[in-house]
């Protein structure tokens, strides 16, 4: 007996539009008579990606919305959502690595075979690649080859790209959010007991940790490390340009050394996926310029660059948490952690 649907009850193929989806291929070559086999794949891996760039976006929308908010317990739910559905991006970026080796069976021959069919197209042009790091924080100014965008993207994706810069950013709301958390107030630094030696002109635990700091460098470090970056990351000296401010990064700081108490961890693991967000990225570009090299050489792209000579400059300068990796060399060992006034910790614990 065959099955009949009324309207309110749903139908697989009707719920998720497959007649739309799986009738949206169309290989120029087999439009132009010639046979490429491959070009088939070489579709459904872009609308692949470009499906869960879809679903990134989605989630990365509602963790904007959420950081958007005056005011976020750091232990409510919110901040909790929000670091669930980071952890989801970082899922699908994974899976957005791993797929590279499914494009990866195709060989140049196979390519060489509809290439010239789909140029000028490239990726280069994905509308939501670019969407999606405006979002996290990417300016147009700081863009590898950034004439390349006008060139290559239609006036209206470059109108879209500059207003999605004109919106707070992912990093800056984040920053603004590292701002507000209240370490830093008089009342609980009050019994602290700064470090013999230490400047006593500054915040008493930055005095104490700078001194631990500078005395457990060891000599090839010294060489290495400048304190004049430390003073310009936590003092707020000198003219260092971080995307964030003084506060943010002490925020992190001490959120990234004091993570074990109960209110830091969310926190703490909430920043740490951005920075692998961050670094996955970077291994997805190292990963598909390798793949271009590998399938094109050293030619230019279908999109008019340089290929991955542009990609590679692309990939050095397009990461967006860059200050949350660099402060973690200004970490220190547990066992010689500055230990914190009662106020503060009585704060840090949850009470019942
Ligand atoms: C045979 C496979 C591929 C080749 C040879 C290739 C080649 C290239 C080249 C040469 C560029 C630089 C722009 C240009 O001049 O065209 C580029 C950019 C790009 N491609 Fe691919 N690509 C391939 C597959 C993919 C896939 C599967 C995706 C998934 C969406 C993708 C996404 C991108 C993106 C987002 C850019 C811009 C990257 C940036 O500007 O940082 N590509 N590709």
């Amino acid at each position: 007996m065959k099955n009949s649907y009324t309207e309110k009850e749903q139908y697989y193929g009707d719920y998720l539009a497959l007649d739309k989806i799986l009738d949206a291929q169309f290989p120029e070559s087999e439009a132009r008579g010639v046979e490429a086999h491959d070009e088939m794949l070489f579709i459904i891996v872009h609308q692949t990606y470009e499906l869960w760039f879809k679903q990134i976006m989605h989630e990365l929308n509602s963790i904007i919305e959420i950081f958007n908010e005056s005011e976020i317990n750091d232990n409510s739910a919110s901040l909790q959502i929000a670091t669930h559905r980071t952890n989801r991006i970082i899922e699908i970026w994974r899976l957005l690595v791993s797929q590279i080796t499914v494009i990866e069976t195709m060989s140049s021959m196979d390519f060489l075979d509809f290439r010239d069919l789909l140029s000028p197209a490239s990726g280069f042009q994905s509308y939501q690649f670019r969407q999606l790091e405006a979002k996290l924080g990417l300016k147009m100014e700081n863009r590898h080859a950034k004439c390349y965008y006008e060139h290559q993207l239609t006036e209206e994706h470059v109108e879209g790209i500059r207003e999605v810069e004109k919106q707070t950013s992912l990093i800056d709301l984040i920053g603004q959010w590292l701002e507000r958390i209240p370490f830093w107030d008089d009342a609980y630094w009050q019994n602290f007991e700064v470090a013999e030696g230490a400047d006593t002109t500054l915040h008493p635990f930055w005095a104490t940790y700078r001194k631990i700091y500078q005395d457990g460098l060891s000599k090839g470090e010294m060489s290495a490390i400048s304190m004049k970056d430390f003073d310009a990351l936590f003092l707020g000296k000198g003219d260092l340009t971080t995307r964030l401010s003084t506060r943010a990064c002490q925020a992190i700081l001490f959120i990234t050394l004091y993570r074990d108490y109960p209110l830091l961890q969310t926190p703490y693991q909430f920043i740490n996926k951005w920075l692998e967000i961050d670094e996955l990225m970077a291994m997805w570009r190292y990963r598909h310029i390798s793949m271009v090299k590998t399938t094109i050489g050293m030619r230019a792209g279908t999109g008019g660059s340089t290929g991955a000579s542009y990609l590679k400059g692309a990939m050095e300068k397009h990461h967006i948490f860059g200050d949350f990796a660099r402060l973690t060399t200004y970490l220190i060992p547990r066992t010689k952690l500055p230990k914190l006034p009662k106020e503060l910790i009585d704060k840090m614990h949850f009470s019942i």
